[in-house]
């Protein structure tokens, strides 16, 4: 069936007009417009701290707008907080869930809603008969029938049926408007085709949605329109079979964008590390590494392809003492390593930027500054004293090549768009000028403009002797930015790529 044909895009179910949002120091939203049509896919899309978030925050109750309108079903509505929202049946799936992980998927589907029975009196009692009918029902219409366990605990399931569960919660609702922001951000390829399968079915059903994503290939494959915002204005929007990725980026960006994978060729040096028949069982966490050796040399970028599970992070955890390995040998520069911890790896010259930007890396409730040198205050010491003028010439330079977007090296990380916190968070880490330097998923979630710098910046880096070990999902970052590419496949490595025979079907055959 082609779901396309049926939209009338002057059915609107959803509308803002003129809103306004500002934060102290930041002008979030100005005069921002969108319509959503009934049972619509529509995609928004803009930079990093453009203001996609906001403006989902807004329709929601999570941010009141300091002025503007909002229309559902042409009737001006306020929204005050989200429980307004969930009785308008507007709901948000966020990428970092809201669920409450020590309680059931059914507990958390129904909180606060749940059907009660009479029991006589003034006696009643939760009805967990009708809960699970219900619960059946929803699972039906999603197209996951018996795929989650009514009764697992939210902590122990992975993040894409984390999703399925707040996406079947927001239909306890019935709801009609579906916000997704940044969805697909932390599936496996395997996870996003069955989130989109269910998208599709939920399209069948009529369901009208606004889609926030960085992945143009995403929106091609599955929006119906495109709006596309700048610096918190409304740029425009349009029909996606009416437009070009490349328009789309210039619209996004508004200026010339660099060539992507600005790949330096460099003269790649003598061997800096070497590690050899790693193994851990992968028993109490994580997943296993089976005697996988490599080589890496002074001024390459070494990356590690390989699917979900495959043991990409854990290897470049045990490098950086981050987890334990039951044996094998790393060798940097001849000399022997054993890193218990990160702080020895530091030391011995790694430095890691985790996939996962909360856990290891920025400490949110602190300044750009703060972040950025924290690890390297000693090198602004002279006589004793912290260099500041230094310390700000460097938060500005690494902020103005890296385009972070805040009001000033001051703004709290905690504020920033999500995309401008991996902008510092990767930033922190070439402040640190460390021997070998390990990116794990660097531009995830990061707007195309940005990802062009990064990748800059990692060559030039790499053009002056430091040696990078890349990881990524995204297989042509891999393919533009690498010299050699090792893929593994369940904790074993299956083979090392030279960079004129990259292929996508090779590393795939191999990851396979
Ligand atoms: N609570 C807040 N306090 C201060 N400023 C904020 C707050 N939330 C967002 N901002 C600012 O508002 C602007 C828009 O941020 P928003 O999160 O909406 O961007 P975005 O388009 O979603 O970006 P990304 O693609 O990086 O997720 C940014 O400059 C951000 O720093
Ligand atoms: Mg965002």
């Amino acid at each position: 069936m082609d779901a396309k044909a049926k939209i009338d895009f002057s059915d609107i179910i959803l509308k803002l007009e003129n809103i306004n949002k500002s934060f102290p120091g930041v002008k979030a939203l100005q005069n921002m417009q969108i319509e959503l049509a009934r049972g619509e896919m529509h995609a928004v899309c803009g930079e990093n701290g453009a203001g996609k978030s906001t403006m989902m925050k807004v329709i929601t109750g999570v941010h009141k707008a300091d002025s503007g309108n909002i229309y559902l079903n042409g009737e001006k509505v306020t929204i005050r907080e989200p429980n307004d929202a969930y009785g308008k049946g507007i709901a948000i799936i966020f990428q970092e869930t809201s669920l409450f992980k020590d309680l059931t998927v059914l507990e958390n589907m129904f909180m606060g809603h749940e059907p009660i029975v009479k029991l006589g009196g003034f006696i009643h009692n939760i009805d967990y008969a009708a809960m699970r009918k219900k619960a059946d029902e929803i699972f039906d219409f999603l197209g996951i029938t018996g795929q989650i366990d009514y009764d697992a605990k939210i902590d122990n399931l992975g993040v894409a049926s984390k999703q399925m569960v707040e996406i079947a919660k927001a239909l306890t609702y019935d709801a009609k408007v579906l916000i997704f922001d940044e969805p697909t951000a932390a599936l496996t390829n395997k996870e996003v085709r069955a989130l989109f399968r269910t998208i599709a079915r939920l399209k069948d059903q009529g369901m009208s949605m606004l889609y926030i994503s960085h992945r143009m290939e995403e929106i091609f494959e599955i929006a119906d329109r495109v709006t596309i915002i700048r610096d918190g204005s409304y740029v425009n929007t349009a029909k996606i079979e009416e437009v070009t990725e490349q328009q789309l980026i210039a619209w996004m960006v508004g200026r010339e964008m660099n060539e992507m994978y600005p790949k330096a060729q460099v003269e790649i040096g003598s061997m800096i590390l070497k590690v050899e028949d790693l193994c851990r069982s992968g028993e109490k966490d994580g997943f296993p590494l089976d005697h996988v050796s490599f080589e890496v040399r002074r001024g390459e970028i070494f990356g590690i392809a390989g699917l979900a599970g495959a043991g990409r992070t854990e290897m470049a955890e045990c490098l950086c003492g981050l987890r334990k390995y039951d044996s094998g040998h790393i060798t940097l520069e001849g000399k022997d390593l054993a890193p218990k911890n990160y702080r020895e790896a530091i030391n011995d010259g790694f430095i890691y930027v985790s996939e996962d930007r909360k856990k290891y890396g920025l400490v949110v409730a602190m300044s750009i500054e703060e972040n950025l040198t924290m690890s390297i205050l000693y090198r602004l010491t002279k006589n004793k004293l912290i260099d500041f003028d230094a310390e700000d010439r460097l938060s500005d330079e690494y902020m103005k090549d890296l385009r972070v977007k805040a009001p000033s090296r001051e703004f709290i990380v905690e504020n920033l768009s999500g995309g401008n916190q991996q902008k510092v968070l990767v930033a922190k880490a070439l402040c640190a000028k460390p021997k070998i330097l390990i990116l794990d998923e660097p531009t995830r979630g990061v707007d195309v403009g940005a990802k062009s710098e990064i990748h800059r910046i990692v060559s030039s880096l790499a053009q002056t002797g430091l040696t990078i070990i890349m990881i990524s999902s995204d297989m042509p970052e891999l393919l533009g930015m690498c010299d050699r590419l090792m893929v593994l496949k369940a904790g074993k490595k299956t083979g090392v790529l030279e960079r004129d025979e990259f292929s996508q079907e090779k590393v795939l055959k191999l990851a396979l």
